[in-house]
């Protein structure tokens, strides 16, 4: 038998063979493709509110009828199973389940998840539930949102809920999808929702989407049958140095703090980093950290979800550093409180859609790394794709090869990855359908499945034609 190994030693282009019983999935978030805004109870929550903002999102775009999801969910699950899906990341909306972040579960709310996760189960598809993936009931925003510590308590009330109603069918869960997103972008730059820019409100924000996390993993295990698994999903950003200088070491340094080791050190680790506070020590003493809080928040995890796109590239400058080319949309603030001497450089090279550099090996180092620093810790791939200008050509195919040769060279990412040494056991592209993206509107298309918006029709690109593939065999073909 060729191990692994062997085979990528052999020849760089060799069929690569995943391991036996690597999961292969796809995922999709709930306010990206849902659209039905109020429907069943459900109200607004702060995307609605955002992407009705006037000059907010791209072209006005709203969530209002996205893919129409919730209407369509059934033709969506019948999608996976042609792809052969072994796994179906998706996430429930807050304000579906528990409209205004308080009291009781709103039964059709509920019934709609219900009904979705015993299709997938019917179709031998594992369901893997996010339980925030960005979008909070208004009111709890109303009343401060994420830098207020009571958000977080309120956010292990609603999991509870959540684990209640589907915790006999849903075996895998995960807290928060990138809430360096919610923090940092929704209170630091405001290019997402809600739209604040507060560098200090950001990192209480982090605080208590931490303590939420740790709270609502409590909630879950108090809840979830013993072979149940909980996760969080973290975009740990792949910093690298533009030089081999001190000073751009020492940016790294930075950023990999306000990026990464703020989430894994209180997750993983039980402590913030001290570097973390001494860099931030102008603008806070942190003393929204109230003792006790490390512990709630340092809860095991059955494994570690990692979204990854593209690597960061940064340097040190004298001040009047920009932080509007960092991949992460322009604003005239910054998401990173306390690193104003941080410029941001794009990577040579090809890029997608979204401007973002494509570049597998940041997807491999970062893989080895994670691996070195929390060796005990299975991870999977939560979300990995590409946005293109697709369309359907006049015969109605989408022909999308950028998007096959993105996903091809960051599985062999993957599997290099495996080999040498890292416990990767699956892999969701990003994403099941064209959606919303964000303050990107529509404009953006990531699916492996092309949505006509006019109709809602869907037709697969030829790109998850070949990931079906893929999954079916579990070999990347050389
Ligand atoms: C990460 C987010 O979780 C997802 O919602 C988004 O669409 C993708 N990145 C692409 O930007």
């Amino acid at each position: 038998m060729v191990t692994a190994a062997q085979q990528t030693a052999s020849s760089p282009d060799a069929a690569l063979t995943f391991p036996k019983g690597f999961l292969w999935g796809s995922a999709t978030a709930s306010y990206q493709i849902e659209g039905a805004a109020a429907e069943d109870g459900r109200t607004p929550s702060i995307w609605d509110t955002y992407a009705r903002t006037p000059g907010r999102v791209r072209n006005g775009d709203t969530g209002d009828t996205a893919t129409d999801h919730y209407h369509r969910w059934r033709e969506d699950v019948a999608l996976m199973a042609e792809l052969g899906l072994g796994a179906y990341r998706f996430s429930l909306a807050w304000p579906r389940i528990q409209p205004t972040g308080h009291g009781p579960a709103v039964q059709k709310g509920l019934d709609f998840y219900r009904r979705l996760v015993d299709d997938l189960l019917d179709k031998g598809i594992q369901p893997v539930a996010t339980l925030y993936h960005w979008d909070l009931p208004q009111e709890l925003e109303d009343a401060g949102g994420w830098p207020e510590r009571a958000t977080a308590e309120r956010f292990a009330e609603y999991a509870a809920l959540a684990a209640d109603a589907l915790g006999d069918r849903v075996k895998t869960w995960t807290t928060l999808n990138e809430p360096w997103c919610s923090a940092f972008l929704g209170y630091g730059s405001g290019v997402h929702a809600p739209g604040r820019t507060e560098p200090v409100a950001a990192l209480r924000a982090a605080h208590h989407l931490n303590l939420g996390h740790g709270l609502a993993v409590q909630a879950l295990r108090d809840r979830l049958p013993a072979d149940a698994r909980c996760s969080v999903t973290l975009n740990i950003h792949q910093v690298r140095p533009l030089t081999a200088d001190d000073a751009d070491t020492d940016a790294v340094r930075r950023i990999d703090a306000l990026a990464n080791r703020v989430f894994t050190g209180p997750m993983l680790q039980g402590a913030y980093p001290e570097d973390l506070l001494k860099d931030t020590a102008e603008l806070t003493d942190w003393s929204f950290v109230r003792d006790g809080d490390l512990r709630q928040i340092h809860q095991p995890l059955d494994f570690l979800g990692v979204n990854y796109y593209t690597p960061t590239v940064v340097s040190t400058t004298d001040g009047s550093g920009t932080h509007t080319s960092d991949g992460h949309g322009r604003s005239a603030h910054s998401p990173w409180p306390g690193a104003d001497k941080v410029a941001f450089h794009q990577p040579p090279g090809e890029t997608t859609a979204m401007g973002w550099a494509v570049d597998p090996t940041g997807l491999y180092d970062l893989l080895r790394r994670l691996a070195a620093d929390f060796p005990r810790l299975p991870l999977y791939i939560t979300e990995n794709g590409a946005a293109f200008d697709d369309y359907a050509d006049p015969s109605g195919q989408v022909n999308d090869p950028a998007r096959i040769a993105y996903v091809r060279g960051h599985l062999a990412a993957v599997h290099r990855a495996i080999v040498d040494g890292a416990d990767v056991r699956g892999y969701f592209l990003w994403s099941l359908l064209d959606n919303f993206e964000w303050a990107h509107g529509y404009s953006k298309r990531f699916g492996a499945v092309y949505v006509d918006y006019p109709t809602g029709t869907r037709i697969p690109k030829a790109s998850a034609r070949w990931y079906a593939e893929v999954v079916r065999s579990g070999v990347l073909p050389g």
